[in-house]
């Protein structure tokens, strides 16, 4: 009786272990309008989603340029700021419209409205959060 339970404990670790190696660790800043132009997509509005919710890749995901277009789930884990999280740890997904230049090496930069999302609106200025961010399409 004990085998098959060690075996289970066995299987959910080895799960939880894949689930989380399957998104990377990294830290978001935000950044404020003028939002155009952008290095993907010029002056063209159109290239932000209807909700805001987009940012600028860093040198770690830029990719050449490649990173254009692309959507991350990002996460928002902790803070140098205590309590800078919102409540339940939310995740937000985003539009890569840009890149981030000279900014501190962040793995991404938020729009203000994708960086609201995932963090507290009451905490003071937050100018740099740990994330998770997973590529999703
Ligand atoms: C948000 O910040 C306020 C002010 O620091 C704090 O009282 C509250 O508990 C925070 N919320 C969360 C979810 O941490």
């Amino acid at each position: 009786m004990g085998i098959p339970i060690k075996a289970f404990a066995l299987l959910v670790s080895l799960l939880l272990c894949l689930h989380r190696s399957a998104a990377d660790v990294g830290t978001a800043s935000s950044y404020r309008p003028p939002y155009l132009p952008t290095a993907c997509y010029g002056g063209d509005s159109s290239q932000f989603p209807a909700d805001n919710l987009f940012a600028a890749a860093g040198d770690g995901i830029w990719d050449n340029g490649a990173a254009c277009g692309r959507w991350y789930r990002i996460r928002c884990l902790s803070s140098a700021v205590a309590r800078a999280c919102a409540a339940g740890q939310p995740a937000v997904l985003v539009k890569i419209v840009d890149r981030a230049v000279n900014l501190g090496g962040v793995t991404m930069v938020l729009s203000l409205a994708a960086f609201g999302a995932i963090t507290n609106s009451s905490t003071g200025e937050i100018l740099q959060i740990n994330v998770d961010f997973l590529q999703i399409s």
